[in-house]
């Protein structure tokens, strides 16, 4: 087979540094294009690009001889979104619109899109949540996804473009920021390990599908290496859900650190119980999680203790 080539949008960051790395160390020919470059694609022999999607310029040429395209650059956290919904319609969904004209324009076969399910569906009214259920998102982040969502549905059906979203849970694991607002496992494990109070919103009983990020890496490759036709959105979970105090005392036996809870007042828009339903991963990506969370937890704690502290 042809060695592939693939342009990954937004790959500076956490899953775009994981993905790329795998990517390759499979034989892929990687090209990034983000808004910063990443000391790591150089170490791994991927091509860096600077560009902003938002940008239409800054999309010359860049998808020339690409076959697939693995789109992940987003300028905004969900938690963030309701404060300015403009910005992330004209950042996200313009950019993606831009990415996804060019697309058409050099003929790529495959276009793997990284939606949310942690915020495309709402508030769930069933758990696990399928692909099926109604989408009513509460944050404009869930909104934008969505939309760009509808636009690879609809280019599939005016170009034949090859599209697929996949629809993530939360994911952790190595390279993830330890200081950032988004993804409570590295910033939890990083202050057991400092001996930092942890502040936790609710008294802990909310339930939450955390994913291995190396468990995402291979959803992403299985989506991108496939020949068979596939669902066009896609959910990418770990197929359970644990509490936040279940997650504290993981987390505890991983850093083997007594941890310093504080409890402060529930989220009005945190839903008691979030869990994805991955049947259609497991039926057409022939994919499932293999990571335990204690495990994971262990690798990224190893990771945290290495490279953050
Ligand atoms: N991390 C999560 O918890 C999570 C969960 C579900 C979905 N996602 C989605 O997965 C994707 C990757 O997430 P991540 O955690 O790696 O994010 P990240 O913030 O670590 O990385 C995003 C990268 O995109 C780049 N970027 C942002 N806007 C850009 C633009 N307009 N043009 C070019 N580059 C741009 C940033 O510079 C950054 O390097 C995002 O689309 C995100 O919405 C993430």
């Amino acid at each position: 087979m042809m060695q592939q080539t693939v342009l990954v949008t937004g790959g500076s960051g956490f899953l775009g540094q994981n993905i790329i790395r795998r990517l390759t160390g499979e034989g892929y020919s990687v090209s990034c294009l983000d808004r910063y470059e990443a000391p790591f694609l150089e170490e791994c022999g991927a091509k860096f690009i600077s560009g902003d999607i938002s940008e239409v310029k800054h999309l010359e040429g860049v998808l020339e001889g690409v076959d697939a395209v693995i789109h992940m650059a987003c300028t905004i956290l969900p938690q963030m979104s309701n404060s300015d919904p403009l910005f992330d319609v004209v950042t996200n969904v313009g950019g993606s619109l831009h990415l996804l004209d060019a697309a058409v324009k050099n003929k790529v076969k495959k276009v793997i899109f990284f939606s949310s399910g942690g915020t495309v569906y709402g508030v769930p009214r069933q758990v696990p949540i399928p692909e099926t259920h109604p989408t009513n998102p509460t944050c404009s982040y869930g909104i934008s996804k969505l939309m760009v969502e509808k636009y690879l549905r609809l280019y599939r059906e005016l170009y034949g473009l090859n599209t697929c979203s996949l629809r993530l849970a939360n994911p952790y694991g190595p390279y993830q920021r330890v200081k950032s607002a988004q993804g409570a496992i590295p910033v939890f494990c990083y202050k057991a390990l400092t001996g930092e109070p942890i502040e936790i919103w609710g008294d802990g009983s909310v339930r939450r599908d955390f994913i291995y990020v190396g468990d995402v890496v291979s959803a992403v490759l299985k989506a991108v290496g496939t020949e068979e036709e596939i669902p066009q959105e896609i959910n990418i979970g770990s197929g359970q859900a644990v509490s936040i105090r279940e997650l504290l005392a993981f987390i505890a036996e991983a850093t083997g650190k007594e941890l310093d809870c504080r409890y402060k007042p529930a989220r009005a828009f945190d839903v008691p119980v979030s869990m994805l339903d991955i049947t259609l991963a497991e039926k057409y990506l022939h994919w499932k999680p293999e990571t335990s969370l204690a495990d994971g937890l262990r690798k990224t704690v190893e990771y945290i203790r290495q490279n953050c502290i």
